[in-house]
């Protein structure tokens, strides 16, 4: 056989083996047989010695070729096999899954905003048991039985005698001016409860922010600027304060207090072309509630408001629907 064939021969064997190898022993044998001292390559060499000069030069080529050949093609098979084998293991440049980090509920941070602002205006912070008695809750702030708050479609009874899920967070300032004399600066975030629908602007469950300021000669005056100063504080000097006349119970004169709204009094979908933003009640304490907690009326008066921690929160980050808030919706809550 010429020495060509056995040459294509040979390549035709090694490319078939090659094809085959699945591991590196199969890699291993197939490099031996075709390149190590008993291969059929290192027998043709050896039949060089053998051929006269002009054949000598060719077939020395064609055997340099063909181990050239072969040993590139084992090489590309082992970086193939490596890839192969690299797949299986973990690839331990890849960024990790992370951990996400958790993060404070907006209710939570605008109630710590607003704790922050009163506080430094010198109020203290107080809390009071959500499951109330009625009285504390209605009669202490002059809200007679036959008072529709306390129909059991707004209050949640519960089964012990005169105990309701507080409605408000108002009986706070009956437990404060019960505890302690005037003067008296105090807020009351807390949890309250209505019987109510849940829709986008209701829910039976939500949190209020009450305040009471019980001195000498304190004014309407006074209540205007403690809320004006906190509103700025909180959303910014272009805020104005609106007062409007109304009736609580427990105040006299009550009022309604509103914000400008953030479309600058153009009127917008939020307060829906007024300009304006309702944020809760205010007064100056009625004369009955300081009797039902021995605070001579004569010598003291105070003033009280109560604001929606929601609807704070709400208008703050354009939250159009209370739901968000209780739905725990990851999308809602890392964009806030
Ligand atoms: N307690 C009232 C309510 O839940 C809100 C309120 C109004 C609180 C006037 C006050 C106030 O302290 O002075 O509707």
């Amino acid at each position: 056989m010429k020495a060509k064939e056995i040459i294509k021969n040979i390549i035709d064997d090694f490319d078939r083996s090659c094809a085959a190898v699945t591991s590196s022993e199969e890699w291993n044998e197939v490099r031996v047989r075709f390149l190590g001292k008993k291969s059929a390559v290192t027998a043709l060499m050896k039949q060089l010695k053998e051929a006269s000069p002009e054949e000598k030069k060719a077939l020395g080529k064609a055997i340099n070729d063909t181990k050239a050949y072969m040993e590139r093609c084992l090489e590309e098979k082992k970086k193939e096999a490596g890839r192969d084998e690299q797949k299986k293991l973990p690839d331990w440049s890849l960024p990790g899954r992370g951990q996400i980090p958790g993060k404070v509920h907006p209710l939570t941070t605008v109630r710590c905003q607003m704790e922050d602002i009163f506080i430094r205006m010198g109020f203290d912070i107080k809390q009071g048991p959500e499951m109330e008695t009625a009285w504390h809750c209605f009669d202490a702030l002059n809200i007679p039985e036959t008072h529709p708050s306390r129909d059991e479609q707004d209050t949640f009874y519960l089964n012990k005698k005169n105990m309701v899920l507080r409605t408000h967070t108002s009986p706070v300032q009956i437990r404060t001016m019960l505890e302690q004399k005037p003067p008296i600066y105090m807020i009351a975030p807390g949890r309250v409860y209505r019987n109510d629908v849940l829709d986008a602007s209701h829910s039976p469950v939500f949190h209020q922010v009450e305040a009471l300021a019980v001195d000498e000669k304190i004014t309407f005056g006074d209540l205007k600027g403690v809320i004006y100063a906190f509103l700025t504080e909180l959303f910014g000097p272009q805020v104005k304060t609106r007062f409007d006349n109304s009736f609580f119970p427990f105040t006299e004169p009550s009022a309604e207090v509103y914000m400008s709204c953030f479309c600058g009094g153009k009127g917008c979908s939020v307060c829906k072309g007024s300009g304006w933003l309702e944020i809760g009640g205010a007064g100056m304490v009625d004369p009955e509630v300081f009797r039902a907690v021995n605070i001579d009326p004569e010598r003291w008066s105070g003033f009280a408001f109560g604001f929606g921690l929601e609807r704070m929160a709400m208008l703050m980050y354009g939250v159009p629907d209370i739901r968000y808030f209780y739905e725990n919706d990851l999308r809602m809550l890392k964009t806030i």
